[in-house]
């Protein structure tokens, strides 16, 4: 875990007008500024999505079109007319590249949650494959997102396996004959901490356990490179960083060398070698559609495809430069602006750990968080004490970081 740092004001920044112009300078040289006009914001300063992404201003008129056209006018034709059918494999495709991952190795649908239950219980069936049954225990993320170990438990009593929690960073030392699989977070979700993924999974694998990797905050916000670290399975969801709207289906990787092996627990009739066969006995599909379950959720996932066109031209080596220079200017605003001491920051001053928020730890938070929205600054408040601000460097710019962090001091004032 990363220690609290106390955030100390520069010598050199004396008040909110350098700052202020600093920013203004930032935003004109900033390549990826023009970008924000994809998007529907009003005049307030949005630093939320990393729980929910802002709309697509392209998102609205394709709905409207696949409701009214698409099934409104061809009805059942729209499945094969319409590429409904193949819209998890192909949106699956669109994904890839921002995660580093070749075509055919992604698959869109369900929600993380399920995906990870797919995930972790098909890297117990291989680690049992490779290793018999001593391999019966599952590392997991011990700061992770609530539903990773839920969903951990789970598949551990249905694979007669224990679950040991964890801290990342320890994984490597908890690793033993027994492993069978580890659950990690790349990016944790209330310090914005980012974590190891090539030397963890390289670790990880060499023990002879799988390694399965939660990107929920990281897809879309950084490099993730998974075809080039060989991450065996990943799952992540697609309405933070990647704006496929509330709810919209998560996605699933599963390498290429492994997705022969991969078994569903989940196989339901959409992952049928013979979908229409309607045949009593399983036969699993090959490549990513393995992954799927039942009936995509067709609305969801078309949206999420129309959301993705924002990425047309846009790198996501880009989207991390970016990304490092707003939550560092936003960390520096932040100290200059906030009486010290009044917040100490979660977040890893260290780039090479540092996802693509801010958490910053604070007294009365919830609280201040509320009044902070009513400012027209939204972030989010996890409890018990933590403000989120989360940097999508897509349509956030830099005049946004200064004056986030300017109303935050007003607010704290208040208390
Ligand atoms: C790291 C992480 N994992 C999993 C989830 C849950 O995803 P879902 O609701 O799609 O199951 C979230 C949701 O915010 C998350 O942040």
């Amino acid at each position: 875990m990363s220690e609290p740092t106390e955030l100390t004001e520069p010598a050199e920044v004396s008040g909110a007008s350098p700052l202020a112009d600093r920013a203004a300078e930032l935003d004109a040289a900033d390549p990826l500024a023009p970008l924000r006009d994809r998007f529907v914001l009003d005049d307030g300063v949005y630093l939320d999505g990393n729980s929910l992404g802002a709309l697509p201003a392209g998102v609205p008129d394709r709905v409207a079109d696949v409701v009214r056209r698409q099934w409104g006018e061809l009805r059942i034709r729209s499945w094969g007319e319409s590429g409904w059918w193949t819209a998890p494999e192909r949106t699956g495709d669109r994904i890839a590249p921002l995660v580093g991952a070749a075509p055919g190795r992604i698959v869109v649908g369900d929600s993380t949650s399920v995906n990870v239950f797919k995930a972790l219980v098909a890297a117990v069936r291989m680690a049992r494959e490779d290793g018999g049954a001593s391999r019966d225990e599952i590392l997991v993320d011990a700061a992770t997102f609530p539903t990773d170990g839920y969903i951990a438990h789970s598949a551990a009593r249905l694979t007669g396996c224990t679950v040991r929690p964890v801290a990342p960073h320890e994984a490597p030392a908890a690793l033993s004959a027994r492993t069978a699989a580890v659950l990690l977070n790349h990016v944790d979700y209330r310090t914005g901490r980012l974590h190891d993924l090539p030397s963890l999974t390289a670790t990880v694998h060499a023990a002879g356990a799988y390694a399965v990797w939660d990107l929920c905050h990281s897809a879309g916000a950084l490099p993730v490179g998974l075809d080039e670290h060989g991450v065996a399975l990943a799952v992540g969801c697609t309405y933070k960083f990647l704006n496929g709207g509330p709810g919209s289906p998560a996605f699933l990787y599963v390498r290429g060398d492994l997705q022969e092996r991969f078994d569903s627990p989940l196989p339901g009739w959409n992952s049928h070698a013979e979908p229409f066969g309607m045949r009593p006995d399983y036969e699993p599909a090959k490549g990513a559609v393995r992954g799927r379950v039942g009936t995509p959720d067709i609305l969801s996932l078309l949206a999420l495809e129309a959301a993705l066109d924002v990425w047309e031209g846009v790198s996501v080596e880009a989207v991390r430069a970016k990304s490092l220079a707003l939550t560092d200017f936003f960390l520096e605003c932040v100290a200059a602006h906030v009486p010290a001491g009044r917040v100490t920051s979660l977040t890893p001053a260290a780039h090479a750990e540092r996802g693509s928020q801010v958490a910053l730890r604070c007294a009365d938070a919830g609280e201040v968080m509320r009044r902070l929205i009513e400012r027209g600054v939204v972030g989010d408040f996890r409890p018990p004490d933590v403000l989120r601000f989360g940097f999508t460097p897509l349509y956030v710019g830099f005049a946004d970081a200064e004056r986030a962090a300017r109303v935050l001091a007003e607010v704290l004032e208040e208390f």
